[in-house]
This record gives structure tokens, C-alpha cells and sequence, in this order.
């Protein structure tokens, strides 16, 4: 069986953390060897599953290992080359030496560290499913999106790195105030290039990562998902299954105490159906005590899954995909509950195409055939933005 990742986000507090427990230690009673990792930075697994976690992977039961990134202990035992170029760079620049812990909070430098997880495991082959927590919507949209942007910036930086060091050659003495990167460092960017491209490759693949958004039925998280859903396509994420999470029980009602508030919850769960039917909706109620420890999430992962095996592949579509009719080439990207007015389009070099839709953008990364080629026209089709590109 190929590597699962099942990647579960939403908005803070909606119960992210205990439905990714609660998966991760059913997949692994099912014989799945499980690993559960976070990639907020706030953690919180350790409050979920009881127990002291580290930065390093620490085994918790048969087939469950667990892993809180740690990014200060990332950068500390791991890309020293680059960490030593950029303190050079810095102190060339009067900027003084960058320590493991500054460099640590360079934004991104989370998001690489838990990508090279990705890679590592479904290359070593240690486990059969990586069941991710992550931090809420807006910090896990830049996860997902971040090989696009890496690579973009990546690309660039190395034609400069390239000319600088012909310059550099061809000069005797010194061109400038600036150590030139050694075969270390530009190899150690080549890595993380090839990195992102291979994660790249295992996000978007419907059938390896799928995205399951955790809600509860309120008004206002209703939205936001709509829109991370929204989002998630233009990253070409597989978004199956939604876990409305703190379903109050009809008997909460029958006090008077939250009678009005099960009147409420009827219609948004109502707003949800309209909203996302039909994908997969998956609920767990509210329980009366804080959701912590082994027998609580075992009885989570039941109310949320029954008898059902989490490792499913619920719905195996791409949101979005190349296609030719009629001799056109289009690209096609699902993308819900947007208005066409929201939605731009920028070409950035001939081969990048960036989609703009309300707070994100996504650099898209046109094929072969259809670099430098025109746009001849965008439209919205049942909740599809169809872009039509011109013969060449
Ligand atoms: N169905 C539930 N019933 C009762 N408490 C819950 C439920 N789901 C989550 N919780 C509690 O709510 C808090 C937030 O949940 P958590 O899973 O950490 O959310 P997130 O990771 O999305 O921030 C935790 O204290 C958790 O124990
Ligand atoms: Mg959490």
C-alpha cells in the first residue's frame, strides 16, 4: 500500500488536535504503523494523548509514534551548511552572526521542516499513515502552499546565486563584501528544491493526501471553512471528509438551558448540507467532559468514524486538471463559493501563472505545452474556473 496523509485543519479550538489523536490511535489498533504529527507550534498532543512528548519521535503504543516539530531543534541538528552561509552573509553585512534560534524564526522555516518529514517517512517507508494536526486554517494554507512559493523564489535566487559566482570567477580578487556560497550550500538549496518538488508531488495527489476539515456548527466557522475549502482547492488540495465536531445532544435541550441553541445548531447544520453536500460528513458530539486520554479518543475516533476505517479515500478527485477540448488547452480549478469578481489573474513569467482569489494567491506552474502561451479567456462554470489558453 502506498504512504496515506491525512491531514486534518480549521479554525482554532474547533478540536483539530483530538480528531487527529483520536484517528491516529485507531489506525494504529487497525495495524496501520501510524505516526501522528504536529505542525503547530503551540502544541498541544501531549495535553491530548496525557503525556511528556519531545522533539524527537517518541513511540507511544504498537504502531503509534508521535511527533511535535520542534524548530529550534530542527535548525540546531539539521542544514548547518545553510545555517553557516547565512551567518556569513549576516556578519559580511554588519548584521552580526544569526544563531540556530534566530534562524528559527525566519518565517517558513517550520513549514520546511515539517514537509522534509513528508518526504523522509514516505521515502524510508516507516509508515503506512501520517495523520497531521495542524496549526489553524490561515498557518496550514501557507504550509500547503509553500512548495509553489519555495520554488518560485528558489528558481530565482539561484539564477542570481549562478551569475554572482560567474562574475566571481571570472574577477581576480575579491568582487565584493559577500562570501560566495560554497558547493555545500548551493547543494543544501538543490536539497530543498528537490524536496519540495517531491512533497509537492505527494500533496497533490488525491489519493495519497486528503484533507478532512474540522468544524463545529456555528455561524461563523461555517464560513471560515467555507472559505479555507475554497482556498484548499486553489491549492489543488483533495478535501473529502468534514468532521462537524460538538454536536450538542438533543437531550442538552431539554432543560430550557440550550433549547435555543439546538434550535441554532439545527440550521446551521442545515447551512453545512446546502454548503458542502455531497461530500462526507462526518459528527461527533459534544461530551461532558474535556476530551483527553486514550479511552476518550478511541471513543472519539468510534462516534466519528463507527466501524469505518479512517485510512479511507473518501473522494479521490484533483480540484484541478489540464485538459483539451476542441484543440483548446484549458485549465480547469474547481473553486467554491467564489465570485468571479474575487478572482485574478497575473502571469508572472511564461511559465507561472498566478490565480489570485481573495487573501491567497497560488504561483501555478503551467506545463511544457503551454508555456508562453496567451490566455484567451476565463470564465466560471458550476463552481469552476475554466481558463482557456490560445493555440500556438
Ligand atoms: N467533542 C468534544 N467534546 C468535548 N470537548 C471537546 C470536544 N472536542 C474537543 N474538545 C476539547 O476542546 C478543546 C479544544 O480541542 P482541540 O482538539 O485541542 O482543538 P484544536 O486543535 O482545533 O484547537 C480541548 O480541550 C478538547 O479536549
Ligand atoms: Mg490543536
Amino acid at each position: 500500500m502506498a504512504m496515506r496523509l491525512i491531514i486534518y485543519t480549521g479554525k482554532g479550538g474547533v478540536g483539530k488536535t483530538s480528531s487527529a489523536a483520536a484517528t491516529a490511535y485507531r489506525l494504529s489498533d487497525l495495524g496501520y504503523r501510524t505516526v501522528l504529527m504536529s505542525t503547530d507550534s503551540a502544541h498541544s498532543l501531549g495535553d491530548s494523548l496525557e503525556m511528556k512528548l519531545g522533539p524527537e519521535i517518541v513511540n507511544v503504543k504498537e504502531n503509534l509514534d508521535v511527533l511535535e516539530i520542534d524548530i529550534i531543534h530542527e535548525m540546531r541538528t539539521k542544514w548547518s551548511e545553510i545555517q553557516n552561509y547565512v551567518s556569513a552573509f549576516m556578519l559580511s553585512q554588519g548584521m552580526g552572526e544569526i544563531s540556530a534560534e534566530e534562524m528559527a524564526i525566519m518565517p517558513g522555516m517550520e513549514m520546511i521542516a515539517a514537509l522534509f518529514y513528508v518526504n523522509q517517512f514516505n521515502e524510508e517507508g516507516t509508515y503506512d499513515v501520517i495523520v497531521m494536526d495542524t496549526a489553524p486554517t490561515g498557518e496550514t494554507l501557507r504550509l500547503l502552499s509553500f512548495p509553489d512559493v519555495t520554488n518560485w523564489y528558489i528558481n530565482r535566487a539561484f539564477l542570481v546565486i549562478k551569475r554572482i559566482l560567474s562574475i566571481a570567477r571570472a574577477t581576480v580578487g575579491k568582487v565584493m563584501d559577500m562570501p560566495l556560497p560554497s558547493k555545500e550550500v548551493m547543494d543544501s538549496v538543490e536539497e530543498i528544491k528537490d524536496n519540495m518538488d517531491r512533497v509537492k508531488i505527494i500533496l497533490e495527489d488525491p489519493e495519497v493526501t486528503t484533507v478532512r476539515l474540522v468544524l463545529n456548527p456555528e455561524k461563523m466557522v461555517i464560513t471560515e471553512t467555507m472559505r479555507a475549502y475554497t482556498y484548499l482547492c486553489l491549492f489543488n488540495k483533495n478535501v473529502e471528509a468534514l468532521v462537524v465536531n460538538r454536536i450538542l445532544p438533543e437531550e442538552a435541550g431539554e432543560g430550557g438551558f440550550f433549547s435555543e441553541k439546538l434550535k441554532e445548531q439545527e440550521e446551521n447544520m442545515e447551512l453545512i448540507h446546502n454548503a458542502f453536500d455531497p461530500m462526507i460528513i462526518k459528527q461527533c458530539p459534544m461530551m461532558r467532559t474535556e476530551l483527553r486520554g486514550e479511552a476518550k479518543l478511541r471513543y472519539m475516533a468510534q462516534q466519528i468514524y463507527g466501524d469505518e476505517d479512517p485510512a479511507i479515500v473518501y473522494a479521490k478527485s484533483s480540484p484541478m486538471k489540464f485538459v483539451t477540448e476542441d484543440g483548446v488547452h484549458k485549465l480547469k480549478m474547481k473553486m467554491p463559493f467564489v465570485n468571479s469578481k474575487e478572482v485574478e489573474l497575473f502571469r508572472l513569467d511564461p511559465s507561472t501563472l498566478m490565480v489570485h482569489v481573495g487573501s491567497q494567491k497560488r504561483n501555478l506552474q503551467l506545463p511544457d505545452v503551454l508555456s508562453g502561451a496567451e490566455i484567451s479567456g476565463a470564465e466560471f462554470k458550476d463552481e469552476e474556473l475554466v481558463i482557456s489558453f490560445k493555440r500556438s
